[in-house]
């Protein structure tokens, strides 16, 4: 069987990010149980907003074609998103947008979200962790006929939540995050 491959996509490009900081805890985790993990900034793959006469005059933006053959590269994603306004923040969901326009040879348009398992999680200051922001986005994936798998984490008081290495530093974050990383990789590999 060929390498599971895991992408991992922080989305937020702030300094610090406390939702970059959980990506890269989870790439770590997905690391430690033998996945070939890829972690990526959205800031590699600027997108404008999203604008149908931008679209019809010029076509999709060549980042969203080649996020969108990124995540066609791996087998699971996860996606690690702010909550802003009880929402995802406009990079994700712009982000999100613009991939479900990409259409290339012999596949149907959003075909890349039917193809493999994604799994959601968020950091937050607050005590709900960015809870609302995993329900929006939840919302949105299975809109676009993606395999969310259940398991999900909302990181409260994310502050206080990782050491200097951005390691997860409380044990109930470590296996609620360790619960996530199994069951991607679980379903991921029953979709390879
Ligand atoms: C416009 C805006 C709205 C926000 N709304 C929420 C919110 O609804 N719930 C929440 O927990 N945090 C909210 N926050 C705080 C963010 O969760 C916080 O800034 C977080 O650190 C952003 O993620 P990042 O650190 O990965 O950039 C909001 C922040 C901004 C800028």
């Amino acid at each position: 069987m060929p390498a599971l491959k895991i992408l991992v996509i922080p989305g937020s490009l702030r300094t610090g990010s406390l939702n970059a900081r959980l990506a890269a805890a989870a790439a770590h985790q997905f690391a430690q149980v033998g996945a070939e993990v890829t972690r990526i900034s959205l800031a590699d793959f600027p997108l404008p907003l999203y604008d149908g006469d931008l679209q019809s005059k010029s076509g999709v933006p060549k980042n969203a074609i080649n996020l969108k053959r990124m995540i066609g590269a791996h087998h699971g994603v996860l996606l690690v998103t702010p909550e802003y306004n009880a929402s995802v923040p406009p990079l994700v969901k712009n982000t999100i947008d613009w991939v479900t326009r990409v259409q290339d040879v012999h596949e149907t348009r959003g075909q890349v979200f039917r193809g493999r398992a994604f799994a959601i999680a968020a950091a937050s200051e607050s005590r709900l962790g960015g809870m609302r922001a995993l329900a929006a986005l939840r919302l949105i994936l299975s809109a676009c006929h993606a395999t969310v798998i259940p398991n999900q984490l909302a990181l409260s008081f994310a502050g206080q939540a990782y050491d200097d290495m951005d390691r997860l530093k409380h044990l109930p974050d470590i296996e609620a995050l360790g619960a996530l990383v199994r069951q991607l990789i679980d379903v991921s590999q029953r979709m390879m």
